[in-house]
Formats: C-alpha cells, sequence, structure tokens
C-alpha cells in the first residue's frame, strides 16, 4: 500500500515518508512527545523513557488457545495468548519490557490498586486489512499520551510514549493472527497501569506493573446502526470541576453501573450525564456526545461539549471534530450545551441527529432522551436520509482499515521500522 501520508499533524504523529519502510520519527516531534510528557509528569518520579522497546524480550507461549469463530465473540470476554508487562519500583525505575504468555497477576491482598483504585487503563484497537496483509492501531500517540496523564493523576509512572507505542506494536504482531479477518472486527487492547505496592496507606505508589492485554471483538453494530435511547439523571454526576473526569482512571467507571442499571431498569440503554444546575450536557455512557442541530442562528452546526474536566479527552471525538471541521468544512463547535438547549432544539424542530462517539462504536445514534420524567424524541436519520453518523461511521472505518489513507492509521510495520531512528 502505498504510504505517502506526510502528515498535516506531524508534529503530533509519526511522520511516514515513503512507501517501504523509512519511517523518520523526527527529532523535534520526539521532542515535543518528552516536552508533552513532562507537562503531566508524576512528581518528582519516574523521568519517562526509561523503558525501551530496544530491550523488549518475547517469550512464546507454547500452547496457543483455539481461537473462536468471529460470530460468537463476545466483547472482553476472550484474551489471546500473549500480553506486554513492565515493571516499575521507586528505587529501580521500569524494568525491561517482555512479552510473555497471557497469564494471571498474582498480588498481594493490601495491594493499593485494590483498595484505593490507584489503577488507570486505555482501549484502543488494531485494525487488519480486507487481505490480511496490514496491521493498523489507530492515532495510538493520543492513547499513549492519555495514559501518561491518567498515571500522573494517580502517582503512577510515567513513560516514554513512543517506546510504549512500539511495545504495543510488537505485542499486536505477534498475536496478529486474533484479529479477525473480517471489516469491523479488530483486536481491543487494553493497556493498564496499577500500583503493586503492599500497603494499606492511602500512599503514592512505590511500585506499579503496566500491562496490555488484548481481546478480539466484533463489530459493535452487528445488525446495523441501532439508536440509543438515554435517561439523563440529574441525581447522578460522573465527573466534577478539579475531579477525574478527564482522565480515564478505573475509579471513574465503578460508580457508573448503579444509573447504569437505573437506567436498563427504566428501558433506557445509556446514561447521559450532566453537570450543574444548568444541567449542562457532558458525555454519555462511555462516550462523547454530538448534537448536530440548526443553531439559533439558523446556521447547521455540529456541537459538542468543549473539552474541561468533566469531559474525557476522546480519540473519536478529536477525530470527528477534524474530519467535520477541516475535512468536510462544517461548523463544528466546542461549547457548553445544557438540556434547555437541547430541549428547545427538539421543540422547535431545529435538532437533526445527536450520537455518542467511542472507540468500541466509532458513533452510536441517540433517539431519544429522557429528562425529568419527559421523553424527548431525537431524529435518527438513516443512511439514505443522509445522517453524519453514517457518513462519518464509514469515513472512520475505511481510515482505521487503511482504505483511505490518512495520518491516523498506523502500520504496525512502520512503527516498527522506526526502532533505528527513535531517539531516547
Ligand atoms: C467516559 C468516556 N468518554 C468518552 C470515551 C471515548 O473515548 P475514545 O474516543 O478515546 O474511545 C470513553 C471511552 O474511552 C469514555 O470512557
Amino acid at each position: 500500500m502505498l504510504l505517502q501520508r506526510i502528515s498535516r499533524h506531524a508534529t503530533k504523529a509519526t511522520r511516514i515518508t515513503n512507501s517501504k519502510t523509512t519511517t523518520v520519527l523526527s527529532s523535534s516531534s520526539i521532542t515535543q512527545q518528552q516536552q508533552q510528557n513532562r507537562e503531566y509528569s508524576s512528581v518528582g518520579k519516574s523521568p519517562y523513557g526509561e523503558f525501551y522497546h530496544s530491550n523488549l524480550s518475547v517469550e512464546k507461549a507454547k500452547n496457543l488457545k483455539e481461537k473462536p469463530l468471529p460470530e460468537n465473540l463476545i466483547f472482553g470476554k476472550t484474551f489471546t495468548d500473549h500480553m506486554l508487562e513492565v515493571e516499575w519500583t521507586e528505587n529501580n525505575g521500569w524494568a525491561k519490557p517482555k512479552i510473555v504468555p497471557y497469564h494471571k497477576l498474582e498480588l498481594h491482598p493490601s495491594c493499593s490498586s485494590l483498595h484505593y483504585a490507584i489503577q488507570c487503563f486505555e482501549g484502543m484497537k488494531a485494525y487488519k486489512s480486507d487481505d490480511g496483509k496490514n496491521t493498523f492501531l489507530f492515532r495510538p500517540d493520543m492513547n499513549a499520551s492519555r495514559l501518561n496523564k491518567s498515571c500522573a493523576r494517580l502517582g503512577l509512572p510515567n513513560f516514554s510514549s513512543p517506546e510504549f507505542i512500539k511495545c504495543l506494536a510488537e505485542l499486536v504482531e505477534v498475536d496478529r493472527d486474533w484479529i479477525p479477518n473480517q471489516f469491523g472486527y479488530s483486536l481491543y487492547l487494553r493497556p493498564t497501569v496499577i500500583s503493586t505496592e503492599e500497603t494499606l496507606g492511602v500512599l503514592p505508589p512505590k511500585s506499579a506493573l503496566l500491562y496490555v492485554i488484548m481481546s478480539p471483538v466484533g463489530p459493535y453494530f452487528r445488525t446495523g446502526f441501532k439508536p440509543v435511547k438515554l435517561l439523563a439523571e440529574p441525581k447522578y454526576i460522573r465527573a466534577f470541576p478539579g475531579g477525574t473526569g478527564s482522565v480515564k482512571l478505573g475509579s471513574n467507571y465503578g460508580p457508573t453501573i448503579l444509573p447504569q442499571i437505573e437506567a436498563a431498569d427504566k428501558g433506557y440503554s445509556q446514561v447521559l450525564w450532566l453537570y450543574g444546575e444548568n444541567h449542562e450536557v457532558t458525555e454519555v455512557g462511555t462516550m462523547n456526545v454530538f448534537f448536530y442541530w440548526i443553531n439559533e442562528k439558523g446556521e447547521e452546526e455540529l456541537v459538542t461539549p468543549p473539552l474541561v474536566d468533566i469531559v474525557l479527552p476522546g480519540v473519536t471525538r478529536d477525530t470527528i471534530i477534524d474530519i467535520t471541521r477541516n475535512d468536510w468544512g462544517m461548523k463544528v463547535s466546542e461549547k457548553t450545551i445544557t438540556m434547555k438547549d437541547v430541549i428547545k432544539a427538539v421543540e422547535e424542530g431545529r435538532m437533526i441527529e445527536s450520537f455518542g462517539s467511542g472507540t468500541a462504536c466509532v458513533v452510536a445514534p441517540i433517539n431519544g432522551i429522557n429528562f425529568k420524567e419527559k421523553e424527548y424524541s431525537i431524529p435518527a436519520p438513516t443512511k439514505e436520509e443522509g445522517s453524519l453518523a453514517h457518513k462519518l461511521f464509514e469515513h472512520m472505518l475505511n481510515i482505521q482499515y487503511g482504505k483511505t489513507d490518512s495520518p491516523y492509521c498506523w502500520a504496525i510495520q512502520d512503527i516498527l521500522a522506526e526502532k533505528k531512528t527513535l531517539l531516547r
């Protein structure tokens, strides 16, 4: 595949300069990445960059598991044959990264990740081209940087994003046969960092483990787009100013279970998370949220809440904003949206459509919101009716599977080919 992808985001992403293996991560982009890491480095500990892809060891599993038929896959239930592990201690820094056979972890019962949720994670996917020859990651730099930010929030160690991404690429390569060779199927990657310190003290951890497990997954919508109905229940708050809503900590998710159960009991599939007296719309379930409406000035506008500390900076959100604003020339605004704004747009017939966005589904159309015991219908146009959600879904999938040329799609082979030029 021709890889002529000089990125317009070259400072953020890998620059791939020609079609074979000459992949250059320029020294200026490394410096910027390092600079970025510094901005959220964990206080006084764990200078990043202490584990290196060049030290990676690979121990292959002796017995490979049987792979389930793709059509039988259930999200997050099946795991591949290998995992990546990197241990860290305050005294010795990061150990050498290793790919090892998939195994259970042995943790001391007092370990502070179990008691105080000193744990964070990422969700990303690896995709295979139709001919099965190429494997891709989608904007892994964003996941690596978000994981670093999450670590910093918990006093967990930071690391070099480029080195991490190359270790990740090796892991995907080792288990590439687990990626179903069908459009819409992928391998879900779950990078995780936990405190392993044995203590009941609420303290910055002195030891940690970074690990990555992987799980083959099927398409989110197996039988075509199915719009979701939301319960907007102001009594529950996902995130608050000064809190941790903008990072991906396990502790953000446990408390969403009860609201989810309540929503399901009332017949709604997701919770629309609100914040504040004005009922600001923040996120939906584990997705960012978009409304496509005619604004009060009569303009077509795609709006999404701004990235303040009550909203997770989604990779999909960022990509949708970029595509719609810069490639498709749409008016796109990141601004505060209240339930009053949403209801007014619905009642005045200005709401065109709405959808959630995230790695799992890419986009999920929304066709109704229950707020204060009243249900508001949101239009959910079909593909034939020109739905933006459908158009985005198809466009994003084509990027992720390497069918449409994009700087956001990183070929595994290209990531690995950088190893000689990557600065430390
Ligand atoms: C709370 C929350 N918001 C938004 C997202 C979407 O983020 P992304 O597009 O990076 O998957 C996720 C999923 O990670 C999430 O858990």
